[in-house]
């Protein structure tokens, strides 16, 4: 069985994509097998993302490592119920054919939800949720009170977890392994920062999530997708001088898989 690895919140440019090229990279250079699904049918940022990648390799004649790609498509069909079955139907095809090949399936969510979206949590081993560190994008997750900046409860992307995890506890499959990892995290001390950082320590626990080392907030994420490169690849790029940045970036990439345990060494 392929291990799955989710990436999805409910929030909109939290870093989804970003982190899930990253990570199906990462695990290309540790010569696995990988398979990708956008689900985001509508921008396709990790199916663009893939078609500069394989332009950069074909014309740089580059050796760059690629994920398998299943492409899915949503269903047109007019009543809801057939479409939900259709869709379902589509999903369990492209599991099952990536399954055969590859040893990772990562799938990138879009923001919101959609039945796709519920689908791809369900099948989830390891859900991960990039945030932006800021309490608007908490908010997704859980309330806090105003007053005394405690937690008074989940909010509707972990009741939809929830829902997904109830799923599976019922079809007997092992529990989602939950990572929530904060992005574009700034370098200087602030009262949101630290408030975020405790907020997310105290709801860990109350609703099940493990908080990994994300990435702080650098430009090289922007600047590399037109290539369809990573991190991990800068060496393949004519022009690269390495900054203090990039090195620093490679670490936290580093950690960030470190922490996920993709392997379960
Ligand atoms: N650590 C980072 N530092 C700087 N920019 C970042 C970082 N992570 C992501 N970005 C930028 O933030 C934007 C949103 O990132 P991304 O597209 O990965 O988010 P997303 O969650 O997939 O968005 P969507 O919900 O629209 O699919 C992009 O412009 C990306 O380049
Ligand atoms: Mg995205």
């Amino acid at each position: 069985m392929a291990k799955i690895i989710v990436f999805g919140n409910e929030k909109g440019g939290s870093g989804k994509s970003t982190t899930a090229i990253h990570v199906a990279i990462a695990l290309c250079y540790q010569r696995k097998s990988v398979g990708i699904i956008d689900l985001d049918i509508r921008q396709k940022s990790m199916s663009r993302f893939l078609e500069n990648r394989a332009d950069f390799k074909k014309i740089r004649k580059s050796d760059l490592p690629c994920p398998t790609y299943y492409k899915i498509d949503p269903s047109d069909m007019d009543s809801k119920s057939e479409a939900n079955s259709e869709e379902e139907k589509r999903f369990a095809e492209a599991l099952t054919t990536l399954e055969e090949r590859c040893e990772f399936l990562v799938i990138d969510c879009p923001g919101g939800v959609s039945n796709y979206v519920k689908m791809a949590h369900t099948v989830a081993d390891i859900l991960v949720t990039p945030m932006n560190d800021s309490l608007i994008d908490f908010d997704l997750l859980a309330k806090i009170d105003p007053l005394s900046g405690k937690v008074v409860g989940p909010s509707i992307y972990s009741e939809m977890v929830w829902e997904c995890r109830q799923l599976r506890a019922s079809a007997k499959h092992p529990p989602i392994d939950w990572v929530i990892l904060r992005n574009r995290v700034s370098h200087v001390f602030s009262k949101n920062k630290y408030q975020v950082g405790n907020s997310l320590k105290n709801l860990s626990k109350r609703i099940g999530f493990r908080i990994s080392t994300g990435f702080s907030e650098r430009v090289i994420f922007k600047e590399l997708f037109l290539s369809g490169l990573t991190l991990l690849d800068l060496e393949k790029m004519e022009d690269w001088r390495p900054t203090l940045s990039h090195i620093s970036a490679r670490q936290e990439m580093r950690m960030l898989i470190n922490s996920l345990n993709l392997t379960g060494a």
